[in-house]
C-alpha cells in the first residue's frame, strides 16, 4: 500500500481515489450505501508517517480552560490563563464567552442541514479548487497522502473582501454569516489577549492584519463501521494564526501532549480555540500551534466547525516573521519570513514550519 510521500502512489489505489472523488457524494455516501467494511483508500496507514515517536493515549491531562465571565474588570487574569494555555498545550476552552447559545446551535444545524442535503444538491458544489471560495469536498489531502479522511468539509473562505455571501449555499447561509460575525468579535478578544500575552500592546497583532481573514470548515464525520482502521482527520497542524472550533458531543479529537494523544472532551456552552501554526511563527515559538487529530467512532455523525483566522491567500502580500519587540540576543529569531500563501502550500507538501527553521549558530 502506498502511504507515505515518498512512495510512488500505486495505480490501482490513484484508480479508487478517482472513482471515490467522482462519486461527488463524499463519505456520507458511502455510508448511505449501506457498506460494512471500510474501503482500502480510508485504510491508515499502519504507522502514520508523519507521527514522531510512538505517542500513546493518555487521560492524566485536561487542557486548560479561559474563562471570559466579566473579562475587563480581570484582564490580568485572563491575559494569564490564555498565556499559560498557549505556551503550554496551543489549546483551550474558552467559557463565557459572548457568543450567543443559539448561534452555536443554528451553526451546527446549518452544518447539518448542508451534509445531509440530497446527494444531487450537494454534488454542485463539490470541488478541490483551492480557488473556489465555497466548495465541499472529502480527502482534501488524499492526492497527496493517498488516504483519505473519514469526513466531509464544507468549506467558506471569506477571507477577501469582494467575498460574496450568495456563493454560500441558501440552506446555511444566514446562519453561516451570523456565525461568522459572532466568532470574527471573540477572535478579536482573543487576539487582543493573546498580544498582552506576549508583553505588547492590545491591537499590536490586530494590526498585523492577522483577524481579517476567516474560513469556516463545516465538518462531518459519518458513523465509521470499522473505527479503528480509519482517522477522521490525520494528524496535523493548522496552517493559520488561530482556530475556533465548535463541536458536538461525540467526541474524537485529540492533542498531542508531551507526546502523548489527549482526548478533549465536548464542554456544554464552550468554544475550543488553538493558536495555529503562524502565531507559532511571529511569536518565536512562545505561543505552540500544537498537533491534533480526530478518531472515528460507530457512533455519527459527528460534527464539527471550524473557523480559522487567516488573511486572503492571494491578496495579502504581507511577510509574516518572528515579531522584532520579542526578539533580543538570547532571543534570536528562529524563523525566516513568508507570506501566508507560501506557507499554505509548503504546509500542503507536508513539511511545514521546520522548513522555515533558520539554521542557528
Ligand atoms: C481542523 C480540525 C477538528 C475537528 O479543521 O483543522 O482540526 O474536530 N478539526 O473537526
Ligand atoms: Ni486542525
Amino acid at each position: 500500500m502506498a502511504t507515505g510521500k515518498s512512495s510512488e502512489p500505486d495505480k490501482d489505489r490513484m484508480q479508487q481515489l478517482k472513482a471515490f472523488d467522482e462519486t461527488k457524494a463524499g463519505v456520507k455516501g458511502i455510508v448511505d450505501a449501506g457498506i460494512t467494511k471500510l474501503p482500502p483508500i480510508f485504510v491508515r496507514p499502519k504507522k502514520d508517517p508523519s507521527v514522531v515517536g510512538d505517542s500513546t493515549v493518555s487521560n492524566h491531562f485536561n487542557i486548560p480552560e479561559v474563562d471570559l465571565a466579566e473579562y475587563n474588570g480581570r484582564r490580568a487574569e485572563v491575559i494569564d490563563q490564555v498565556r499559560r494555555a498557549a505556551e503550554s498545550y496551543g489549546f483551550f476552552q474558552v467559557v463565557n464567552h459572548e457568543m450567543p447559545q443559539r448561534v452555536m446551535e443554528e451553526m451546527m444545524e446549518a452544518a447539518r442541514v448542508f451534509h445531509e442535503l440530497p446527494r444531487e444538491e450537494k454534488a454542485e458544489y463539490y470541488s478541490r479548487e483551492m480557488a473556489t471560495k465555497v466548495r465541499y469536498f472529502s480527502g482534501s489531502t488524499m492526492y497527496r497522502w493517498m488516504f483519505v479522511d473519514w469526513k466531509d468539509s464544507l468549506l467558506c473562505d471569506m477571507s477577501d473582501e469582494q467575498f460574496d455571501p450568495q456563493q454560500i449555499p441558501l440552506v446555511c447561509r444566514e446562519l453561516t454569516m451570523a456565525y461568522s460575525r459572532h466568532v470574527h468579535k471573540l477572535g478579536v478578544i482573543l487576539f487582543e489577549f493573546l498580544s498582552e500575552a506576549l508583553g505588547l500592546k492590545p491591537d499590536h497583532l490586530i494590526n498585523l492584519d492577522i483577524a481579517k481573514g476567516l474560513t469556516i470548515l463545516s465538518h462531518y464525520y459519518p458513523s465509521c463501521p470499522e473505527p479503528e482502521l480509519a482517522f477522521g482527520t490525520v494528524e496535523h497542524s493548522d496552517p493559520d494564526f488561530m482556530t475556533i472550533l465548535l463541536q458536538d458531543q461525540i467526541g474524537g479529537l485529540q492533542v498531542l501532549y508531551q507526546d502523548q494523544w489527549i482526548d478533549i472532551p465536548h464542554v456544554t456552552g464552550a468554544l475550543l480555540v488553538n493558536i495555529g501554526d503562524f502565531l507559532q511563527l511571529i511569536s518565536n515559538n512562545k505561543f505552540l500551534s500544537v498537533n491534533h487529530r480526530v478518531l472515528t467512532k460507530k457512533q455519527g455523525p459527528r460534527i464539527s466547525v471550524a473557523c480559522f483566522f487567516r488573511p486572503s491567500l492571494e491578496n495579502c502580500s504581507r511577510v509574516y516573521g518572528p515579531i522584532k519587540e520579542l526578539l533580543s540576543e538570547e532571543k534570536p529569531p528562529i524563523y525566516q519570513e513568508t507570506t501566508v500563501k507560501d506557507y499554505v502550500m509548503c504546509h500542503y507538501k507536508r513539511s511545514g514550519l521546520e522548513d522555515l527553521k533558520l539554521h542557528m549558530k
